[in-house]
């Protein structure tokens, strides 16, 4: 075994750390209280190579793998969720369908672009009626000559409004259910497809989430990804990677939290020395770090598996699970590390907190990760 991180591994968390310090976290404050989200820090990322980290050059990628991708989430987290779970919903909820089942020119036309960063990609699963029971969606597309229509609609969309492409699930034989689904890419300029409600959020603020409606909305027959009644396997294997890419988002939103925690009890004197030598305070910075850890290890390992070919459908599940509970308890005892000054928005640590409740929510809520996990054993 080697835990060592290679040289293009590390070379890649510089560069994201260093751009996550100066062109994302100035502004991640601010962007939260505004719900704003910035198109330019995306352009950036794009400049840097960030849109398309595991694709290969071909595709408009970089051609590194998943544990690069990983570093990339988690190092943004570490200063603004929002700008992670752009990336994250963007590489492995709507580029991995792409690059597993699209076809090559459907990857010429939708991936490319995407990896480059012309264009954003994101996923559309959950409906209003079914959140952790997938497989109970209602959005139907039927046939009609060279089209299909689809009708329905689709909540909760990371990246609804500001993304140019959908992977898209629906019910081309509703008798059949999950056998009856099919994925479609959806372009944003599709007759009949338009952008409902916007959600005021708890944290990821300056990250979008809306509806994304479908009335009469005509999507050429080729625009099908994969075969017809295989979108629910598709849906499944997608969320199966992208859970580690939450995974990632929670160590460094856990990583951000106990980073400003150790830095404010080293300078923070209460009885007469710091209060980061006061045992209460130590021990807690020590359980933190130590949960990080072993969430960090996590996913790393999924990532790897990953990128060697491996099976990593449980191993996902396991680190989302992990990592989400650990961001939720960092960033909450990050909170008591400052007291009173923790609970106001002088401090990022609010932010984190509340930022690190969706990790124990999106992408499968940690109830559904242990039905998943459990079914594996
Ligand atoms: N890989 C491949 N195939 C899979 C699979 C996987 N991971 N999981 C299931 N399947 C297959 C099954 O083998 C089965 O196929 P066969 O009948 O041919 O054997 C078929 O899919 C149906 O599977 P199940 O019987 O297990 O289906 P189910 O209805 O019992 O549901 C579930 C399973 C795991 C609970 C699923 O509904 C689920 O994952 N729910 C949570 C949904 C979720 O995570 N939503 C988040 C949406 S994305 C998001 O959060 C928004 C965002 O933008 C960030």
């Amino acid at each position: 075994m080697n835990f060592t991180l290679s040289e293009e591994h590390e070379m890649i968390r510089k560069m994201v750390r260093d751009f996550a310090q100066n062109e994302v976290a100035p502004t991640a404050a601010e962007r939260d209280e505004e719900e704003r989200f910035d198109r330019d820090i995306i352009d950036k990322m794009a400049e840097l190579g960030l849109m398309g980290i595991p694709w290969p050059e071909e595709y408009g990628g970089i051609g590194s793998d998943y544990l690069a991708y990983c570093i990339a989430v988690e190092e943004l987290a570490r200063v603004c969720a929002s700008t992670a779970v752009t990336l994250s919903a963007h590489t492995s909820l709507a580029g991995w369908p792409l690059y597993k089942f699209g076809t090559e020119s459907q990857k010429q036309k939708y991936l490319k672009p995407m990896a480059l960063g012309e264009k954003i990609g994101a996923y559309g699963l959950t409906e209003p009626g079914s959140g952790s029971d997938a497989g109970a969606m209602k959005t139907t597309a039927k046939l009609e000559g060279d089209h299909y229509v689809l009708n329905g609609s689709k909540i909760f969309i990371t990246n609804g409004g500001i993304a140019d492409i959908y992977v898209v699930f629906a019910l081309t034989d509703p008798a059949a259910k999950q056998k009856g689904t099919t994925a479609f890419i959806v372009e944003k300029e599709a007759p009949g497809f338009s952008i409902g409600k916007k959600e005021k959020k708890l944290g990821i603020r300056s990250s979008p989430t809306t509806e994304i409606i479908f009335q009469d909305c005509q999507i050429p027959k080729e625009n099908v990804l994969g075969k017809v009644g295989e979108g629910f396997k598709i849906a499944m294997m997608t969320l199966d990677g992208g859970r580690n890419g939450i995974a990632a988002q929670a160590v460094g939103i856990a990583q951000g939290a106990l980073d400003a925690a150790v830095a404010y009890a080293k300078q923070r004197h209460q009885f007469g020395k710091p209060i980061a030598a006061q045992q209460g305070i130590s021990f807690k910075l020590a359980d933190m770090a130590t949960s990080i850890e072993a969430a960090r290890l996590l996913t790393y390992q999924a990532a790897w598996r990953e990128s060697e070919g491996l099976t990593y459908g449980k191993e996902s599940a396991m680190s989302k699970l992990f990592a989400g509970d650990t961001a939720m308890k960092v960033t909450t005892e990050a909170v008591q590390v400052f007291g009173g000054y923790g609970y106001t928005k002088d401090y990022p640590v609010e932010r984190f907190m509340r930022d690190a409740k969706i990790t124990q929510i999106y992408e499968g809520t940690q109830e559904i990760q242990r039905l998943v996990i459990s079914r594996m054993l």
